[in-house]
């Protein structure tokens, strides 16, 4: 599958993926986000994606389901000038919103585009419907 995003989208750098409809649904305390999965909806199916900014994060986050109950979060900040990722659809990967679509692996890896280097990729795990993100 492709993330599809107009030119416009990408000169203005303008991400795909939006912030939580229910803020309350995530807290940072102590170098660890935790977030409810019973009030974030987003994260309900596979490539579902949240970014957590602000509430004194040290780094905005992309958090992403993946297949199963396989689990994704990224310090959300491109290798190249520092523009925000999406999850592209069926693949595993995120990719830059700007024009040079850096794409980067599950592992913050890059793979192709503008970058010359890999993202951070938070340690993060579910237990009893909430997910726990180290930043
Ligand atoms: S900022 Fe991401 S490719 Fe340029």
């Amino acid at each position: 599958m492709i993330l599809k995003r107009n030119i416009f989208q990408r000169l203005l750098g303008i991400c795909a993926t939006k912030k939580p409809a229910d803020e309350g649904c995530w807290t940072f305390e102590a170098g660890t986000v935790t977030v409810d999965l019973a009030r974030a909806p987003e994260l309900a199916q596979p490539d579902g994606a949240l970014r957590l900014e602000g509430k004194n994060l040290p780094a905005r986050i992309l958090v992403v389901k993946g297949d199963g109950d396989t689990w994704h979060a990224f310090k959300n900040r491109c290798a190249h000038a520092g523009r925000r990722l999406d999850p592209v659809p069926g693949t595993g990967q995120v990719q830059c919103c700007s024009v040079g679509k850096s794409t980067y692996d599950a592992d913050g890896n890059i793979l192709s585009g503008s970058a010359r280097k890999g993202i951070v990729a938070f340690p993060i795990t579910e237990k009893e419907g909430r997910l726990k993100i180290g930043v």
